[in-house]
C-alpha cells in the first residue's frame, strides 16, 4: 500500500503508532513520545519532521532534531517505506554526516541502514533499555527522617515538579508551563507522577511513569535527584512507589532507558538496585556526508 508524506509532527499519531507496535523489540514507547514531546517545550517546533499515513493511519514519523540526526519510528510491514523516511531524512541533510538512531533490536531497520552505507558508531555514547516485571506491589522504600513523599496533587505541583527536573538535569526546560502541557496529555497520572520533598521545602527527587493499558507496559520518564540530594535513596523511593501505583492500575511490567557507562554509573545503578535489568541499547549507525 502506497504511503503520504506529509512535513510536520502529529504527535498523537506518532503515539497511536508506537502503542500499536510495541514489543521489546521497540525502541519507542508511548508514554516517552508523550513526554519527549512535550517537555521540549517551544524547542520542539525547530525539529525538522514529518508523517507518513496509509491506509487512514499513521505508520511511520520521523525527527531530525539537528542538521543530520534522525530519530524515526516505521511499521516495516509497509515495503519500501523506511527506504522512503530515509530518502525524506538524506535529502533535508545534503553536506552533513549522517546519524540514525535505533534499537538492537530494531533488525529490519538496521538491516536497510546498512544496506544504504551506514555503518555503526563504536563511539557512541552507552543508551540501555532496562526492564523489570511487576508480578505485586514492592513494598515502600524508607525515606531519610523529615522528607515526605507525595503524589501531585495538581497544577499548582506544576512548577515544584518543573524547577526539579531543570535542577537533576541541568536543562533550561520544562518550564511550569511546558509541565503543564505534560499534565494535560490525556495519558498523563498524577497517581504515577510522585515526588519527594526535602524538610526545607525543596523538591529533591521525582519519578514520572506512563502507564501502556494496551500492553500494560509502563514507561518511566523522566527520573531525577536534585545534585543537592543524591544517594540518600530518594529516587528509589520515588521510582517503587511509582511502580506501586502502576500495579494497581494494572501494569505488568515496567521500563526505563539510561545512560551508561564509567563517566556516569548513577541512572543504571539506580534502576538496577530497584530491580530493572537490561535488555536492549540503542544503536547510533553514521555515514559520512557525500
Ligand atoms: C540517577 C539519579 C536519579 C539517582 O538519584 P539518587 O536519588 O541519587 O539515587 P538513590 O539515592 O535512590 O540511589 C539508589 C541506589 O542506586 C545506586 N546508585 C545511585 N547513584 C549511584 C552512583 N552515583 N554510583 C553508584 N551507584 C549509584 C546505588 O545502589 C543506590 O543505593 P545506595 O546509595 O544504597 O548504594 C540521579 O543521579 C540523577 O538525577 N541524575 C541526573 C538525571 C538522570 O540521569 N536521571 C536518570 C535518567 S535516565
Amino acid at each position: 500500500m502506497r504511503s503520504e508524506m506529509t512535513q510536520g509532527a502529529d504527535p498523537a499519531a506518532a503515539e497511536e503508532l508506537a502503542g500499536r507496535l510495541w514489543s521489546w523489540s521497540s525502541r519507542w514507547h508511548p508514554g516517552e513520545l508523550a513526554w519527549l514531546w512535550r517537555a521540549t517545550g517551544p524547542g520542539a517546533a525547530g525539529w525538522r519532521t514529518a508523517t507518513w499515513r496509509a491506509g487512514g493511519r499513521t505508520v511511520a514519523w520521523a525527527r531530525s532534531t539537528a542538521p543530520g540526526r534522525l530519530d524515526l519510528q516505521a511499521d516495516t510491514g509497509h515495503d519500501g517505506l523506511v527506504s522512503a523516511v530515509l530518502d525524506w531524512f538524506e535529502d533535508g541533510a545534503a553536506g552533513h554526516d549522517l546519524a540514525v538512531t535505533v534499537l538492537d533490536r530494531e533488525s529490519s531497520l538496521l538491516e536497510v541502514l546498512l544496506s544504504r552505507g551506514y555503518s555503526p558508531d563504536d563511539d557512541a555514547p552507552s543508551f540501555l533499555h532496562l526492564r523489570r516485571r511487576l508480578a505485586a506491589a514492592s513494598p515502600p522504600a524508607p525515606l531519610p527522617p523529615g522528607y515526605v513523599l507525595r503524589a501531585v496533587a495538581g497544577v499548582q505541583d506544576g512548577d515544584a515538579r518543573a524547577g526539579l527536573h531543570r535542577a537533576a538535569f541541568a536543562t533550561p526546560e520544562p518550564t511550569a508551563a511546558t509541565y503543564q502541557a505534560v499534565m494535560a496529555h490525556p495519558s498523563y497520572r498524577a497517581a504515577l507522577d510522585r515526588f519527594v520533598v526535602a524538610p526545607d521545602g525543596t523538591p529533591a527527587a521525582a519519578a514520572l511513569g506512563w502507564l501502556d493499558e494496551r500492553s500494560g507496559v509502563l514507561a518511566l520518564e523522566p527520573v531525577g535527584t536534585h545534585p543537592r540530594f543524591r544517594r540518600r535513596g530518594l529516587a528509589r523511593a520515588c521510582v517503587l512507589a511509582v511502580l506501586g501505583a502502576a500495579v494497581e492500575l494494572g501494569a505488568t511490567h515496567a521500563r526505563v532507558c539510561a545512560r551508561d557507562g564509567a563517566a556516569d554509573p548513577a541512572p543504571r545503578a539506580t534502576y538496577e538496585a530497584v530491580g530493572f535489568r537490561p535488555y536492549a541499547r540503542n544503536v547510533r549507525l553514521v555515514r559520512p556526508a557525500r
